[in-house]
């Protein structure tokens, strides 16, 4: 069955995944039996655009280039009216990260949900600040909450934890969830001022105007959140974390480090001690031995501590528009996959 898509947010992450989409259509039609349409898009700076039969993705890109405007087949409805009205049954809720009260979104997924519209979405905000009401609301309305694309982007975490992984049982989770405090912390490890190396970090686009969401740790902060009630099981809210970020990290510290056979990491981790969820986030001394003293540049990594199999690694992108498309295309094929009858899935 072909599935209805509507997309909140046309940035980054919404115009990477139209174009994996676009690009792959024969391909994960071949290999997995998907087919899609894309029935609307609403975005604060574009409009909104919504035909029940299919945009014509090709004549919308054309559109935005050129005026910056939707044009053909534009509704005058608003992100909330489009999730009720229009007639896909999936919403990619890709509209900005609020970490204060996680609005919009949070309306945008408890709208899809009473529409019993399933949810899609790369912005942490409803992950972190509402992950059991948003996924029991979900579930009231036998429809899913899919969040693979909060923490590191495409780089499979919560569905490593919840697919290979289960069965062993995940006593810790540490990891270095942002990319943007590693490479800065990768320059001044090369010799380069915090200044100096924060600027870089902004003019190859890692780092915002506004930084602090990154160098304070709250970014991370968010990501650890998520991890404590999605793989941890245990609710955590936001400000339970423990959080610090990578400002006060002098060029004295990094040389320090070094002579100890050791680098600085801005470090989450969710660990269970004495049965109880300790979660933070901070600059740690990490042993040159250890995996993720290798972890350099803008990559991300975390390491899930299991009775099973010890330590293991996942390595790679934690942004980025085709990363990130990645994580919804794959939450997608994941629903597809549900919907089928059993003897063809
Ligand atoms: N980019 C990445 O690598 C990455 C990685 C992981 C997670 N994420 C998360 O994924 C989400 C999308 O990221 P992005 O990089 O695509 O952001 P983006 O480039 O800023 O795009 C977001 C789009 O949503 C629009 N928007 C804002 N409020 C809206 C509303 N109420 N209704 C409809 N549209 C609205 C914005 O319009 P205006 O510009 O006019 O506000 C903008 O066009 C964010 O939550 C982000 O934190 C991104």
């Amino acid at each position: 069955m072909e599935q209805k898509i509507a997309l909140i947010g046309f940035g980054t992450v919404g115009q990477g995944l139209a174009e994996i989409l676009k690009n792959k259509k024969a391909e994960l039609f071949e290999i997995y039996g998907y087919s899609y349409t894309i029935v609307a898009i609403s975005d604060m700076k574009f409009g909104t655009v919504f035909d029940p039969d299919g945009l014509d993705m090709e004549k919308v890109m054309s559109e935005i280039q050129s005026t910056g405007q939707f044009s053909s087949n534009r509704m005058d409805w608003d992100a909330v009216e489009t999730i009720r009205f229009c007639n896909a049954d999936v919403i990619c809720e890709l509209a900005f990260t609020n970490l204060k009260d996680g609005e919009p979104a949070l309306t945008h997924c408890t709208t899809a949900f009473q529409s019993r519209k399933h949810i899609v979405t790369s912005n942490k905000g409803p992950a972190a600040l509402a992950y059991h009401q948003m996924k029991s609301l979900a579930d009231k309305h036998n429809v899913l909450f899919m969040i693979e694309g909060t923490v590191m982007s495409g780089t499979p975490v919560l569905n490593l934890a919840s697919g290979p992984l289960a069965g062993c049982q995940i006593s810790a989770v540490k990891g270095i969830l942002n990319g943007t405090t590693n490479y800065i912390l990768t320059q001044m490890e090369s010799g380069m001022s915090y200044e100096s190396a924060l600027q870089q970090a902004q003019e190859l686009g890692y780092a915002e105007a506004d930084p602090t969401g990154d160098v304070e740790g709250y970014d991370a902060r968010a990501k650890v959140t998520i991890l404590a009630n999605v793989v941890m099981g245990v609710p955590c809210r936001i400000d339970e974390v423990d959080c610090k970020g990578i400002t006060q990290i002098t060029a004295k510290d990094i040389e320090s480090a070094k002579a100890q056979g050791a680098r600085w990491k801005l470090i989450g981790s969710v660990e269970m001690v004495d049965g109880k969820l300790s979660a933070s986030v901070h600059p740690e001394m990490v042993s040159l031995t250890h995996p993720l003293a290798g972890i350099m540049g803008a990559v991300n990594a975390v390491t899930f501590t299991t009775d099973l199999l010890g330590d293991v690694t996942i390595v790679g992108a934690g942004a980025g528009k085709i990363e990130t498309g990645f994580s919804i295309l794959n939450d997608l094929l994941a629903i597809h996959k549900l919907s089928l009858p059993e003897d063809l899935s």
